[in-house]
C-alpha cells in the first residue's frame, strides 16, 4: 500500500477541534520571565522538551493535559502551519495550554512548528515507510509502475548531476567532477571529450546540461557549471553553450560560447549554493537559476547574481524587456529574486514556470516564479537553523512583499531535480510535476492545477539521494539519476 503522502490527498481542511476528555486546568507558568531567560539561551528542542513535551510528549505523541497525538497525517499538513502559529501564540485557553505569545518570539514559536514538523515525519515515516511493491509492482494513484535500473553502479557515472536526450534517443549524462558520458537504451556507450575544466569544490562541479529543443536545427547544448575564478579558491556558476562533432561512438566539445558569466568581483570561496537548472521558454530566451553561494543577503542585492533566476536571451545577450534592466546598478539579466539554492526548474504545460530551492533545515520551496518576484530569503522562511535555533518566520511582516512558495517541504527533501509529465508513459499524470530530493532520497508526483498546488504522492523512496528527475522526451518515462549509488533508474508503467 502506498500510504505515504498519498493519504494527503484524502485530507480536505481538517484541524477541528473535536472536544474530548475533560481538560485540564493548568496554571500559567509560575514566573514567565523564567521561561524568557531560559529560551534565550536554548535551543529549539530545549524550549520544547522544557516546556511541552509534558503535555505533548516527547515525540508530538500527545496524552498529557488532555493532548492528543500530533503524529497524523491531516496535523502534519500544511494547512496546519498558521493555526499552529496560532494556536502556540495565543493558546488554546479553554484546554489549558497557555499563551506563549508573551514569553516567546514568532521566531522561537515558528521554530517549534518546526520541531513538531520534524518529530510528525519521524513518527509517520516510521510508521507507513515508503512506496511498497507487490510482485515488482507500485500502485499510485492513477497508475501502476515499476522501478528498474537504466545505468547501473560502476558504467562510467561519478556523482552524476543531470540527464537529457538527443532526438535520437541517445542520452547524455553529467557528471559533477566534470566528466559526460552517453547513453544509447540502458548502455554507457561513448563520453564527450573537451569539455571545460570545471571548479569540482563542495557542492560545485558540471551541473546541469540542457539540449536545445530544437537541437536537430541548431545542434547547441547548454551547460552550466562552477567555474574557477581568477582569484585562487573561488568560484561561480557558469553558462556555456556548445555543439558535438561526433567522433564514432564519443563526441568532442566544439564551438562553445559563453552565455552568462559573472564578473570576477561575484566569484567567491567556499563549496556552498551553485544552483542550477536551464529551461527553456520556447519564445527565444532561456531561464537559469543561481544559488547564493551560502551568502544570504545577497539574494536580496539586485547588484548580485546570487540568489536569482535570469532571463536570458539563448545567445546570452539580455532581454530588453527584463524587470529590472532600466534599475541603476541591477544585473540586467535578474528576473526573480530571494532565492536560497534552487535545484530545480520546468515550465508546466500551461506556462508556469515552476521551481524547487533548497531550504536550510525545514522549507524547501515550491515557487511559481514571477517576473521581478521577490521571494523571501534571507528575511522569511519556513525554516531553523541547522543548530537548532530560531531563523526566521514564514509569513512577510508589515511592509514587506514577497512571494510565499505554493508549497513548502518540512523538514526539507533537499530539493533537486523537477520536471514536468508530459503524457507519454502515464497519461493520468499529464501535466504533474515531478520533484526529487537529496536528502529524502524521493521521488514526489505532484499536482498542480491553475498554477496552484493540489497535492504530491511519493512514487520512490530510500534509492539513494535523487539529484535529477527528467521525463524521457520520447517515451514519457520518468527517469531519476541517484547518488549514491551512482545509477540512473526509471519509473515506467506496468499493465
Ligand atoms: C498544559 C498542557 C500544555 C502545554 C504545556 C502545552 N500545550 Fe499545546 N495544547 C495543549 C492542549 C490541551 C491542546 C489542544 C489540542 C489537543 O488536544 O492536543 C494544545 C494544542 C496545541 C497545538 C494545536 C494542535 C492542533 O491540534 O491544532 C499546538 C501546535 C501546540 N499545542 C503546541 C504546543 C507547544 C509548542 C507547546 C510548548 C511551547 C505547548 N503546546 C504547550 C496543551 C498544552
Amino acid at each position: 500500500m502506498l500510504k505515504w503522502l498519498g493519504a494527503l490527498t484524502s485530507v480536505v481542511v481538517g484541524c477541528v477541534a473535536v472536544p474530548h476528555e475533560q481538560p485540564h486546568v493548568v496554571k500559567p507558568a509560575k514566573d514567565k520571565s523564567e521561561l524568557v531567560a531560559f529560551a534565550q539561551g536554548s535551543s529549539i528542542s530545549g524550549i520544547y522538551d522544557r516546556t511541552c513535551a509534558k503535555c505533548h510528549g516527547d515525540r508530538a505523541q500527545g496524552g498529557g493535559g488532555g493532548t492528543r497525538s500530533l503524529n497524523t497525517w491531516a496535523k502534519f499538513d500544511q494547512k496546519n502551519d498558521k493555526p499552529f502559529f496560532d494556536a502556540i501564540k495565543k493558546g488554546v485557553s479553554d484546554m489549558g495550554m497557555e499563551a506563549f505569545g508573551e514569553t516567546l518570539s514568532d521566531e522561537q514559536i515558528w521554530g517549534l512548528v518546526v520541531h513538531i514538523r520534524e518529530l510528525q515525519y519521524d513518527a509517520l515515516r516510521r510508521e507507513s515507510g515508503g512506496p511498497k511493491a507487490k510482485d515488482g509492482v507500485y500502485q499510485a494513484q492513477g497508475h501502476r509502475y515499476k522501478i528498474t535500473t537504466v545505468i547501473p553502479k560502476g558504467s562510467g557515472l561519478d556523482i552524476p548531476w543531470s540527464i537529457d536526450w538527443l532526438p535520437d534517443g541517445r542520452s547524455l549524462i553529467a557528471n559533477r567532477p566534470g566528466t559526460m558520458v552517453v547513453a544509447r537504451e540502458n548502455q554507457v556507450v561513448g563520453k564527450v571529450n573537451g569539455l571545460s575544466a570545471v571548479w569540482s569544490n563542495g557542492q560545485g562541479g558540471l551541473l546541469d546540461i540542457a539540449v536545445h529543443p530544437k537541437y536537430r536545427e541548431n545542434g547547441w547544448i547548454y551547460l552550466s557549471f562552477a567555474d574557477q575564478g581568477a582569484k585562487p579558491n573561488t568560484g561561480f556558476t557558469k553558462i556555456v553553450r556548445g555543439k558535438l562533432k561526433w567522433e564514432g561512438q564519443d563526441a568532442q566539445w566544439t564551438q562553445q560560447e559563453t552565455i552568462y558569466q559573472a564578473p570576477q568581483s561575484m566569484y567567491s570561496s567556499g563549496g556552498a549554493h551553485f544552483g542550477n537548472r536551464t529551461v527553456f521558454d520556447g519564445k527565444g530566451h532561456i531561464f537559469v537559476c543561481y544559488g547564493e553561494r551560502g551568502q544570504g543577503n545577497l539574494s536580496q542585492d539586485l547588484s548580485r547574481t546570487n540568489g536569482k533566476i535570469l532571463r536570458l536571451n539563448e545567445d546570452g545577450s539580455v532581454p530588453s524587456d527584463n524587470p529590472f534592466v532600466n534599475q541603476e546598478g541591477a544585473v540586467k539579466a535578474i528576473w526573480s529574486y530571494g532565492h536560497r539554492n534552487p535545484q530545480g526548474l520546468v515550465f508546466g504545460l500551461d506556462g508556469t514556470l515552476w521551481e524547487t530551492e533548497q531550504g536550510p533545515r525545514g522549507g524547501d520551496e515550491l515557487n511559481k516564479i514571477t517576473k521581478a518576484g521577490n521571494y523571501g530569503w534571507p528575511l522569511v522562511s519556513f525554516s531553523i537553523n541547522y543548530n537548532d535555533s530560531p531563523l526566521a518566520t514564514p509569513w512577510p511582516k508589515a511592509g514587506q512583499k514577497f512571494v510565499q512558495p505554493e508549497m513548502r517541504w518540512l523538514p526539507v527533501i533537499a530539493s533537486c531535480g523537477l520536471d514536468v509529465v508530459r503524457g507519454g508513459a502515464f497519461p493520468q499524470w499529464r501535466g504533474d510535476l515531478v520533484a526529487g530530493g537529496l536528502a529524502g532520497q524521493t521521488v514526489r508526483r505532484i499536482r498542480v492545477k491553475d498554477g496552484k498546488y493540489v497535492d504530491q504522492e511519493e512514487l520512490l523512496w530510500a534509492m539513494g539521494r535523487v539529484r535529477d528527475v527528467q521525463v524521457h522526451p520520447l517515451t514519457g518515462e520518468i527517469y531519476v539519476v541517484l547518488n549514491g549509488p551512482d545509477m540512473v533508474v526509471k519509473l515506467s508503467r506496468a499493465e
